[in-house]
């Protein structure tokens, strides 16, 4: 019905039985003001009808069910055919990161999207929390070890009754996959972390790309200012000179060279303008230039897990936080 929307590339996973995962998909994470189930509700059928076929949510974002509307929306009214159109990511959130608990949340996330599948099931980070309900910050002393192996046997399970079509992790750094892949049957199809020209994740893409494992780029504009320390992307000087040289904005400049090295962006927007915007990048190329001077920008991490996820006082009691560390240059 929208024969104007942009044409997006995608990208087949290696493990798993998937649809190919479109290679810029919509970011659910929303700040205060947006978290209003109406607001994500609109903001995903205006993507769809940009043209946007991949949405990215998680058990913890609450926007879950506002996704899951506005797709059997889009059904309805006629602006995709069926759900089988839309790649869609959700995750398990650090609360769930229990062997026991990993079926049991999965089914909660398809009742919250009314899906009978995900196309994709990621561990949301590697952590784990005391069972119970999300608190944010964390308390130090609710963080408990990690099974790995027994998450990891379960969210095979996931992708083997065919509730998640692929699974995959998040926030993982080649130690954390180091730990994965020694006990996997089903190696993750995809990482999902941090990545953008201001942290670009050199040894991950690398060592994922030797694995066979597809990674997604979150916060790929430089995130949503979490943390009140500014946006290093949008207001980099370097991507301003280019995007300027380029006729394009700040943000196109950052998920081209994204989309450049293969990796797949995760970008949040509620506006159809800027939603739109973000997908014009397919058609253009940085120059050599271009693509060493982004190679130069001092790099700096937005996402810590023991400082974002974490209340700064009390103790870590039963776990090491160097073990969920996930800054690796
Ligand atoms: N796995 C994880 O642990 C994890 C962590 C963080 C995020 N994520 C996922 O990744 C998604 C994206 O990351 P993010 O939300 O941190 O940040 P992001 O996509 O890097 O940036 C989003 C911010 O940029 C603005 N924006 C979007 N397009 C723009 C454009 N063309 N020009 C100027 N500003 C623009 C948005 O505001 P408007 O809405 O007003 O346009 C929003 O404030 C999340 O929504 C979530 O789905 C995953």
């Amino acid at each position: 019905m929208v024969s104007s929307a942009t044409a997006v590339p995608e990208v087949a996973l290696r493990s798993g039985s998937a649809r190919p995962m479109p290679a810029v998909g919509m970011g659910t994470a929303a700040s205060h003001l947006d978290l209003v189930p109406e607001v994500t509700k609109d903001a995903v059928l205006a993507a769809i009808e940009v043209g946007y076929r991949h949405f990215d949510t998680a058990y913890m974002y609450g926007t879950e069910k506002p996704l899951g509307e506005a797709v059997a929306e889009a059904v309805r009214c006629g602006l995709i055919a069926s759900r089988e159109e839309v790649f869609v990511t959700s995750k398990l959130w650090c609360t769930q990161n229990h062997p026991d608990l990993v079926l049991p949340s999965l089914r909660e996330t398809l009742k919250n999207l009314q899906m009978e599948y995900v196309d994709l099931y990621l561990i949301h980070g590697p952590v784990a929390q005391k069972p119970g309900p999300i608190a944010f910050p964390a308390k130090r002393e609710d963080a408990v070890p990690f099974d790995f192996e027994g998450v990891w046997r379960a969210m095979e399970e996931c992708q083997q009754l065919g509730l998640a079509r692929a699974i995959g992790v998040s926030n993982f750094t080649t130690k954390h996959l180091n730990k994965i892949l020694s006990v996997a049957t089903i190696p993750p199809a995809v990482n999902q972390v941090e990545l953008n020209p201001v942290w670009q994740q050199r040894t991950l893409r690398a060592y994922c790309a030797e694995k066979g494992i597809h990674v997604a780029a979150y916060s790929p504009l430089g995130g949503q200012n979490w943390d009140g320390t500014g946006n290093a992307v949008m207001a980099s000087e370097v991507l301003a000179g280019i995007a300027k040289a380029r006729g394009k904005t700040v943000a196109q400049v950052a998920l081209r060279w994204i989309y450049e090295h293969g990796v797949t962006s995760i970008a949040k927007s509620y506006n159809k303008e800027r939603l739109e915007q973000n997908l014009q990048i397919f058609d253009w190329e940085l120059t050599d230039q271009d693509r060493l001077n982004i190679s130069q920008i001092p790099q700096r991490k937005i996402v810590k897990i023991d400082s974002s996820l974490f209340s700064q006082e009390g103790e870590f009691t039963s776990v090491d936080p160097s073990d969920f560390d996930i800054v690796e240059e």
